[in-house]
C-alpha cells in the first residue's frame, strides 16, 4: 500500500493547465486499490503571495469542486484544508529549525519568486518548510508533482533526514517524488505555460459566452481564412489536441493544411469541444459552488481524518524533541 500525496495552492480557480498536468493525473493514482491518497487544499501556501480572505476562501472551494467535478472518491480517500490542521504549522516550525540557512536562500522557486514579486515575504523564503511538514506529516509515499516541484522535495528529503538523524531513529519517512514525464506544459492562450501568473489561462467552468471570449482570445498569425496553416505552429490546434481523440486530430489537420479553415473555425471546434468533453464536470463544479454547506461538510469530514495521523507523528516529533517530557 503506497500513500500518494499532493496538494494544490488556493492562489486561484483551477485552470486547464492545472486540470490536465495535476489534477487528472492525481486522480489516476487514487483509483489503483493499492493506494490510499492524501489530497489537500495548500491555503497556508497562498497566504505567501495572496492577501485577501475573501478571495481565497472562494478559490480553496473552487479548487475543492474542481477535484470533486473530475471524480476524486473523498469517502475512501483523505481530502482536506491545510490550514484546518495546525499540526502543519507546528511541524514546519520544527522543520525550520533543521534547515540550513543557504538551503532556502538557493531554492530556484525562490530566487525567481522574489525577482518577480513585490511582496518578498518570509513565508516565501520558508515555503519548502511548509511543504515538507505537509508530506512528512502523512508519512506519504509517492509524491505526483510538476518538473518545477523537484527541488523542494529534494529539500524535503533533506530535512527528514537532518531530524532523523538526531533522533537516531527513522521517524520521519522519506518521500519519493514522481514526476511523470510525459505530462508536457499545457501552452496558455498566449503561447506561453499556461499559469494563473501570466493571466493567460483557460478556465473550463466559466460560463458559456465568456469561455467563448476566452477562446476567442488565443493567440494566432494573420494567414488569412483561404491559406493553408500550419497546425504545428499553432495555439488552438495544440490545446485541440490535448483533449480530442486521434482521429478528430488528424481531421482537424487536414482542415489546417488544406486552407479554406481560418483560425476562428478552430477556435469555436475548440470551444464547443470543451463544453462537451467537460459537461458533466462543469455541472458538478457548479452544483458544489452552490451547495456550499455541502462542499463544507466534505472538507471537515476529510479534516478529522486527517488530523488524527497528523496528531500521531507530531507526538512522535515532540517526543524526540522533548516538548512531551
Ligand atoms: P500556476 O502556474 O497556474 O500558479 P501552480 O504552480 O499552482 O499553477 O500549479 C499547480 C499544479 O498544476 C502543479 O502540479 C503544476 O505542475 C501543474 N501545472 C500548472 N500549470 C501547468 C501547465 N501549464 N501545464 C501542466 N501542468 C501545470
Ligand atoms: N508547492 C506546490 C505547488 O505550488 C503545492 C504544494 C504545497 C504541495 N504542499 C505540497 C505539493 C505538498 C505536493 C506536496 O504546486
Amino acid at each position: 500500500m503506497a500513500r500518494i500525496l499532493t496538494g494544490i495552492q488556493s492562489s486561484g480557480r483551477p485552470h486547464l493547465g492545472n486540470i490536465l498536468g495535476a489534477i487528472l493525473p492525481a486522480i489516476e493514482l487514487s483509483k489503483n486499490p493499492q493506494n490510499e491518497s492524501f489530497f489537500f487544499i495548500a491555503d497556508l501556501h497562498s497566504l505567501t503571495t495572496l492577501k485577501d480572505g475573501a478571495q481565497r476562501a472562494e478559490y480553496v472551494r473552487a479548487i475543492a469542486a474542481t477535484w470533486l467535478a473530475f471524480g476524486f472518491d473523498y469517502k475512501k480517500n483523505v481530502f482536506w484544508r491545510q490550514s484546518r490542521v495546525q499540526e502543519h504549522t507546528e511541524l514546519a516550525w520544527y522543520l525550520n529549525c533543521f534547515t540550513p540557512f543557504p538551503m532556502l536562500a538557493n531554492a530556484t522557486s525562490f530566487k525567481e519568486k522574489s525577482e518577480k514579486l513585490a511582496d518578498v515575504n518570509a513565508g516565501l523564503f520558508t515555503y519548502p518548510v511548509l511543504q515538507a511538514a505537509d508530506i512528512l506529516l502523512y508519512d506519504a509515499n509517492i509524491i505526483p508533482v510538476g518538473k518545477d516541484q523537484k527541488q523542494h522535495l529534494e529539500m524535503t528529503k533533506d530535512i527528514a533526514s537532518r531530524f532523523n538523524q538526531l533522533a537516531g531513529q527513522d521517524i520521519l519517512v522519506l518521500p519519493e517524488p514522481q514526476i511523470d514525464e510525459r505530462i508536457m506544459t499545457i501552452p496558455g492562450i498566449d503561447g506561453q505555460k499556461m499559469s494563473k501568473s501570466y493571466h493567460n489561462y483557460i478556465d473550463i467552468f466559466l460560463p458559456e459566452n465568456e469561455l467563448k471570449k476566452v477562446t476567442k482570445k488565443i493567440l494566432s498569425d494573420s494567414t488569412a481564412l483561404e491559406e493553408p496553416k500550419d497546425p504545428d505552429n499553432d495555439i488552438t490546434f495544440k490545446l485541440y489536441s490535448l483533449l480530442a481523440n486521434e482521429s478528430e486530430v488528424a481531421e482537424m489537420r487536414t482542415r489546417y493544411v488544406n486552407g479554406g479553415y481560418g483560425y476562428g473555425h478552430a477556435k469555436q471546434a475548440l470551444f464547443e469541444y470543451i463544453l462537451e468533453k467537460f459537461a458533466e464536470p462543469r455541472r458538478i463544479f457548479n452544483y458544489y459552488m452552490e451547495n456550499n454547506a455541502e462542499l463544507e461538510g466534505i472538507l471537515t469530514e476529510g479534516e478529522g481524518k486527517a488530523r488524527s495521523i497528523a496528531q500521531h507523528t507530531i507526538g512522535k516529533v515532540r517526543s524526540v524533541l522533548g516538548f512531551n517530557s
